[in-house]
């Protein structure tokens, strides 16, 4: 019996570069898809994946994502005075229950294996998931739930994977497996930003991972790999000498949302899928190309 997965790390320290200056004065996981923030879809998944805690590693500046996840009894009167019920129904849905949720300062931006150190305390000595909140995944079973269902099968960690685009393998941390026709096999490697050419598959780190708390005491001396950051992906591949790693290749779509074009993807997507919105969105859509 494997333990239960209760926690989620999200690393939400990135600057946002990509989406800058937009994301200047908003946290870049707060920018919207249609009417709610991304990391709005991220708690919802996660939540669907049986997470009771969620575990965020924040930069400064980004004091308005703890503010998201509050109460704001100003705008809950304001609406209940004019009836709004629905809004507020939605909005109230967005509140997490006290003690649910952590905020953790990362101080400095030293890397996603840092920022996912940060959080040790936290999640002590338990598995748990790590979830990057720029990559939405829209999918009819959500992705951590199919990783959680994946890790019940195996133990051990699992990282969920996908083939990365043409000619852009490089850009991501890219996985080894052993040869499986199923979508979940088991590693045999991964590095982080291989150099053109390098690259052992074509299959990409897409942003959901299951965890054992070892990898803490790893992370604890990991030098600077790609980049000068401290690397998960470096963190794994010194773990997956004592522990099984599997890679899944989970059903949906990725929307790279810490990107303009992949947010612009998202927005357009997401609102086609809103059964009350997408006949407007298509009209709208339509009148523009
Ligand atoms: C991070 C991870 C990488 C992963 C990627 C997915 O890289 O280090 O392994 O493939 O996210 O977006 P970053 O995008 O921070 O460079």
């Amino acid at each position: 019996m494997t333990k239960a997965v209760k926690k989620a790390v999200l690393p939400v320290a990135g600057l946002g570069t990509r989406v800058l200056p937009g994301a200047k004065t908003t946290p870049k996981n707060l920018l919207n898809v249609v009417d709610r923030p991304i990391l709005s879809y991220i708690v919802e998944e996660a939540r669907a994946a049986g997470i009771e805690h969620f575990v965020f590693i924040v930069g400064r500046g980004q004091g308005a994502i703890e503010d998201y996840f509050d109460a704001n009894p100003e705008i809950e009167q304001a609406l209940e005075a004019k009836g709004k019920t629905d809004i507020l129904a939605e909005m109230r849905r967005e509140v997490g229950e006290p003690g649910q949720m952590s905020f953790i300062r990362q101080m400095a931006p030293l890397g996603l294996g840092h920022a996912v150190w940060c959080a040790r305390h936290v999640i002590g000595d338990e598995p748990f998931a790590v979830m990057l909140p720029d990559m939405l995944m829209a999918a009819q079973r959500p992705a951590l739930a199919q990783a959680v269902e994946a890790y019940e099968k195996t133990g051990g960690n699992i990282v969920v994977v996908e083939p990365a685009p043409e000619g852009e393998a490089h850009k991501y941390g890219i996985v080894a497996l052993e040869k499986g026709d199923g979508r979940l096999n088991r590693m045999t490697g991964m590095v982080e930003k291989p150099a053109p050419g390098t690259e052992p598959s074509n299959l990409f780190i897409s942003g959901r991972y299951i965890l054992q708390p070892e990898i803490f005491e790893i992370l604890e001396t990991q030098e600077r790999g790609a980049g000068g950051e401290i690397q998960l992906t470096d963190g794994m591949a010194a773990l997956m000498k004592r522990q099984d790693f599997h890679a899944l290749e989970y059903e949906g779509i990725t929307y790279d949302c810490g990107d303009k074009i992949g947010l612009l993807r998202a927005n357009v997507a997401f609102a086609l899928a809103r059964p009350e919105l997408a006949d407007a969105a298509r009209a709208a859509i339509k009148s523009l190309l």
